[in-house]
């Protein structure tokens, strides 16, 4: 790739930056109205937040039995301090980001959680308010970021890679964390090409072992791909420009392709507000697919469709005739975005589009591509598959879904469906539960999807408590095998990754 374009996305790539107006009320009405609201509603204890900087409990409390050959690690990363100096966040996805690890071994669970310690929380701890302009959040005095990583939160997933352990945002560089002590050693430069642009939360460590990332620079006018090898070297970057940048949360990859899902979400530097609020949903221009060869990151084909929402795949393949099979959790628009998941941090609830577990079939030959629902009638997010299978057909997703007993806008079940007949089991922690994202891990040694367990965590907001789940992952509506509570209830958290060891 050519230096020169690489150097001067890196000076333009403050991709939260602009000029905006504010458009909020001062944030501390925003804490008073969530106290408020959290009497009535006690399912709000998930977006309460924390301004620990580390929770530790040595030995969970554990009910029924951890399988003897599960031993590693879960770490998690999402949202968690809400408020600085009593002033809250408008946006759940504004709040600095905490590791949660779950070491399992032995039969026993221990916990331990560290607030990520970027450079946005050095600043604002130091001036005890918040101070730079958030992804959803421009208060009166917020400042305009001098680049992408002064606002950067690390706070959407984990990655284990190349031996390193990364805590994942997306408008900037990811954030190397030290995986025993979960001390913050500093963000992750791949190489000095690519220092400080954006790396997606979702990248994808194909059946070869290689890691394929993106990120969207909205300022710059671009989105970078990064190819980096096993050993977590960085062995090429792409960079696709284009005249208006989509938000475009995840991605895929098939044995041979990467496809990039942008939908009509584009960034517009002339609208006032947070970097969310500078965002047009235009739906007449529908949703892109832009397919690139492994092989050669430099051009891609495009094919179109109709305009729709998404923020997670759980993997794509290709088949014998070059058709690419990709399932996701698709929104009609991203209201949710805009309406419940910021509301939500002033206590109120305002209901959006859900997603549903669709199949999308795309014809790189033809140049077509169609969608069709895996379950019409389940609402469904946060797909996860085995991750041996990234790029490979897979007959297993795990998802979270709703057995719609529970009053809050997240998911209260786990679901584990086949995406090629719709066959699903299902398993529901109730009508006080919001579970968090639940993944597959393999049973050492073992071969198949059948083959392992389901873990995730579940907030139960009536006790007060987050609790780890290990199902076995062929009897997933049986229940959980084991659950270990912790004291204490987390902050919900987004995505993460299990380490085996
Ligand atoms: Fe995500």
């Amino acid at each position: 790739m050519n230096r020169r374009d690489f150097l001067a996305l890196s000076a333009t790539t403050a991709a939260m930056a602009g000029l905006p107006l504010p458009l909020a009320a001062a944030g501390d009405d925003w804490a008073k109205a969530f106290r408020a609201a959290l009497a009535e509603k006690p399912w709000l204890l998930g977006w309460l937040g924390t301004n620990e900087a580390r929770l530790e409990t040595p030995a969970l409390t554990v009910d029924g039995t951890i399988p003897s050959e599960l031993s590693g690690t879960l770490y998690r990363n999402g949202p968690a301090q809400h408020e600085v100096g009593g002033r809250r966040y408008q946006h759940w996805f504004d709040g600095d980001g905490m590791v949660q690890a779950f070491r399992i071994g032995g039969g026993k669970v221990a916990h331990l959680g560290r607030l990520v310690e970027t450079a946005k929380l050095a600043t604002e701890d130091k001036a005890d308010r918040p101070v730079e302009m958030t992804f959803g959040t421009y208060l009166p005095d917020m400042r305009r970021a001098a680049n992408a990583d002064a606002l950067n939160t690390a706070n959407i997933s984990m990655l284990h890679h190349g031996g390193e352990l990364l805590a994942l945002w997306e408008g900037g560089s990811a954030y190397q964390i030290e995986p025993d002590t979960l001390d913050t050693i500093g963000p992750k430069t791949w190489n000095p090409l690519t220092k400080g642009l954006p790396f997606s939360a979702h990248p994808r460590v194909d059946s070869q072992g290689t890691l394929w990332s993106f990120g969207y620079a909205s300022s710059a006018g671009a989105i970078v791909l990064y190819r980096i090898d096993p050993a977590g070297t960085l062995v090429e970057q792409g960079i696709v420009r284009m005249e208006r940048v989509p938000m475009v949360h995840d991605f895929v990859v098939t044995e041979r392709q990467v496809l990039l899902v942008l939908p009509p979400l584009y960034f517009d530097r002339e609208r006032p507000g947070a970097f969310l609020d500078r965002h047009v949903w235009d739906p007449d221009a529908g949703t892109r697919i832009l397919i690139f060869d492994k092989d050669d990151l430099t051009k891609h084909r495009t094919v179109e469709m109709p305009a729709f929402w998404m923020f997670h795949f759980g993997n794509a393949w290709e088949d014998s005739a070059g058709k690419i099979h990709l399932d996701l959790a698709r929104y009609d628009d991203p209201s949710l975005m805009f309406e419940t998941l910021r509301w939500v941090m002033r206590g109120e609830y305002r209901p959006a589009t859900t997603a549903r577990p669709y199949r999308m079939t795309v014809d790189p030959a033809a140049g077509k591509a169609t969608s069709e629902a895996i379950a019409e009638d389940a609402e469904a997010e946060f797909p996860r598959i085995d991750p041996r299978l990234t790029g490979l057909r897979h007959r297993r997703l795990i998802l979270l879904g709703s057995d719609g007993s529970a009053p809050h806008p997240l998911f209260n079940a786990v679901v584990r469906v086949d995406p090629e007949t719709g066959e699903r089991s299902f398993y529901s922690y109730g009508p006080n539960a919001i579970a968090e994202e639940h993944v597959f891990v393999p049973r050492p040694g073992g071969t198949g999807e059948d083959d392992g367990w389901v873990l995730g965590t579940v907030l139960n907001y009536k006790a007060g408590v987050t609790r780890l789940n290990v199902f076995d992952a062929a009897g997933l509506s049986d229940g959980p095998l084991a659950t270990a509570s912790l004291p204490y209830a987390l902050p919900l958290g987004l995505h993460g990754t299990f380490v085996a060891g």
